[in-house]
């Protein structure tokens, strides 16, 4: 794990979406694993600045998106397609049959999961994978005491993650109950991962994921065992692992 600690959220923003810069430009066919909620906006308001300044095409590019509310679908504005095609996808030149999201409309839900599943698979797996991490630890849906060996699946949304995402509807009984998430185990397929987190409510979490022990109450900290992972923070998201630790110039605490 390399942690790399942000100034604040713009920093975070251009550090997260240089690394992602890099894998297109490196890979311009590469499989792009994407995250929703507040913390990647402006990673992705970055790669749009670059890709309208002619510095990114991501005409080649392909996504699968980490998860959707069950019950909503893309005209829903609170759908995650909605947040990516807003946030991200309508202006940058990646091709609509090349984005992936699970299809919340789907109520078949052994029937969603297994074709997502396939979907993952035939894109020949995930280059980078962008995560949040929810206040609970929870990466994707994938919230405290979901099995590490899971593929997509349908997950009961916890009540913290009902509350924490609230804010995004008019009321916390708008908020839908479940959700298709990628698993643990796709995630953690993917050939590199890179983690966001800002703002204070992140600190717990964080410090679980990366200082204490890999266990499925702290969904993220399954992230220790995987071999390419980069955490961008900033220093209030760092504040107890900053307590014990220094963040070396490498990206390794000591
Ligand atoms: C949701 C998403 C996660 C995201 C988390 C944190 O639950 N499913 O992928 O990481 O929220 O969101 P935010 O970045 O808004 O704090």
């Amino acid at each position: 794990m390399r942690i790399y600690q942000a100034h604040d959220y713009n920093d975070l923003s251009r550090k997260a979406a240089n690394i992602i810069s890099a894998q297109i430009i490196m890979k311009p066919d590469a499989v792009l694993g994407l995250a929703t909620g507040s913390s990647p906006v402006g990673t992705y308001q970055q790669l749009i600045e670059w890709y309208r300044k002619g510095d990114l095409d991501f005409c080649e590019a392909k996504s699968v998106n980490l998860d959707e509310y069950k019950g909503l679908g893309p005209e829903d504005e609170q759908s995650y397609s909605h947040f990516m095609h807003v946030h991200f996808f309508d202006h940058i030149n990646i091709r609509p049959e090349n984005t992936c999201i699970p299809n919340g409309l789907e109520t078949d839900e052994e029937k969603e999961c297994q074709r997502y599943n396939k979907v993952i698979a035939s894109c020949g797996g995930i280059d980078l994978q962008l995560l949040g991490i929810g206040c609970n630890g929870h990466i994707g849906f994938n919230e405290p005491g979901i099995a590490f060996d899971k593929e997509t699946h349908c997950v009961a949304l916890s009540e913290n993650t009902i509350n924490a995402n609230a804010r995004f509807f008019a009321s916390r009984d708008d908020v839908p109950k479940f959700a298709y998430s990628m698993g643990i185990k796709s995630i953690m397929q993917a050939k590199k991962i890179l983690l966001i987190a800002a703002g204070e409510n992140k600190a717990q979490a964080l410090y679980q994921s990366i200082c204490g022990p890999i266990t499925p109450s702290v969904p993220a900290s399954i992230l220790q065992l995987h071999n390419n992972v980069t955490i961008i923070a900033d220093e209030a998201a760092l504040r107890i692992i900053l307590k014990e630790h220094v963040i070396l110039p490498g990206g390794h605490l000591k």
